[in-house]
């Protein structure tokens, strides 16, 4: 019995877990939320309307928000701490791998002197859905027409159309993405029973066909990695580029990208195990031949 096989077991089972939870985050209400691939922060959409001299008094977001401010002057709490809830959309959208969770910052959208830690409250998640596609447009444009706020659409509050270009640009690759982990997950759980096994049947051949599928899993793995690694910065910045201007912005799922490529370092580290079992191996114990005759 060859009890190093241990060794990639314990590597192969940590990334099978890790893997699984990079595929699953935030696929549940409260279920890994900060392991977000991209995080939009839509919660002072529509300020730069109000700033703005320019805007025309046609424009319904004016007219919206004068109406607010004619109503709530007497209710002294309510400061516009979230133009977004008061518009009838969410502070914040997390796009994670299989759909995407939004809801409200709390206790406020925007940190001040007194309020520095800020945290995310989850309201509602999208059904999990294979090659899954956020599309803040149209998920916007659908809360602000259920919201029966008069006829504001995201025209009026200067969405840009850069954003919906650029975000369609990545499309494909969130696809490919999706398509390696899948194909990943399924290696690395194929070379973790293959070590399982090979606790009872030593021998080269073994090592050698554990190489070659953890070499599999590790390139699957990886180019997922770089992908959604590639895709969470572009989105970011793309967002930040185009948004910033009116009021919107994004952050890139720092915690989500660690655990990616922690996943793919065991992977790694998996392999070079197997080549170091293959090549002690073909130094040839004695033993090992002996069992492989009494195989046969
Ligand atoms: C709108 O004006 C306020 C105060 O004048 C400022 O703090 C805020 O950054 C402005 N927002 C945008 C999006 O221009
Ligand atoms: C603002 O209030 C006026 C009068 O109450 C109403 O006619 C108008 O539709 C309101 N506008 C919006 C955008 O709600
Ligand atoms: C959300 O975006 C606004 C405007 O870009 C920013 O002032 C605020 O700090 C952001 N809030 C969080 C929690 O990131
Ligand atoms: C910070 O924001 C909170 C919530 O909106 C408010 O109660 C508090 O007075 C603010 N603090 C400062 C120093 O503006
Ligand atoms: C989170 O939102 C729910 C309603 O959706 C509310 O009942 C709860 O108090 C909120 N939690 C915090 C910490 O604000
Ligand atoms: C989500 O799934 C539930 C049941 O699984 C279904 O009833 C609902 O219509 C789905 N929602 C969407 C938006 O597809
Ligand atoms: C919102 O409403 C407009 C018309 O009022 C409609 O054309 C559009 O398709 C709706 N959008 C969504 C996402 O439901």
């Amino acid at each position: 019995m060859r009890f190093s096989a241990i060794i990639p077991i314990v590597l192969g089972l940590g990334a099978l877990v890790l893997s699984f939870l990079a595929l699953f985050a935030g696929s549940r209400k409260g279920f890994m939320e900060d392991y977000a691939v991209v995080t939009l922060n839509t919660s002072r959409i529509g300020q730069n309307v109000i700033n703005s001299t320019q805007s025309s008094s046609s424009n319904p977001v004016i007219s919206f928000f004068h109406n607010l401010t004619a109503n709530i002057e007497n209710e002294i709490n309510n400061d516009l701490n979230s133009f977004a809830k008061d518009l009838g959309v969410h502070d914040f959208y997390s796009a994670h791998i299989l759909d995407f969770c939004e809801g409200y910052y709390t206790p406020t959208s925007v940190p001040n002197a007194t309020i520095k830690s800020i945290h995310q409250n989850v309201t509602f998640c999208s059904n999990r859905t294979a090659f899954f596609q956020f599309d803040p447009r149209y998920t916007l444009q659908r809360e602000l027409n259920a919201s029966g706020h008069g006829n504001i659409n995201l025209t009026a509050l200067h969405w840009p159309d850069s954003i919906d270009k650029g975000l369609q640009a990545l499309h494909e690759a969130q696809k490919a993405a999706f398509i390696l982990y899948c194909i990943g997950i399924g290696m690395i759980g194929i070379v973790t029973l293959l070590a399982i096994v090979s606790i009872f049947f030593e021998g080269r051949l073994s090592a050698s066909v554990n190489i070659l599928v953890t070499a599999l899993a590790f390139m699957a793995i990886a180019i997922a990695s770089a992908l959604t690694t590639v895709i969470a910065v572009k989105a970011a910045n793309l967002i930040n580029k185009y948004g910033n201007p009116v009021g919107i912005s994004a952050t890139k799922g720092s915690k989500f990208i660690i655990l990616t490529w922690v996943a793919t370092g065991l992977v790694f580290i998996n392999l070079l195990v197997w080549c170091f079992a293959c090549a002690i191996g073909r130094g040839g114990s004695h033993r090992t031949r002996k069992n492989e005759y009494v195989e046969h």
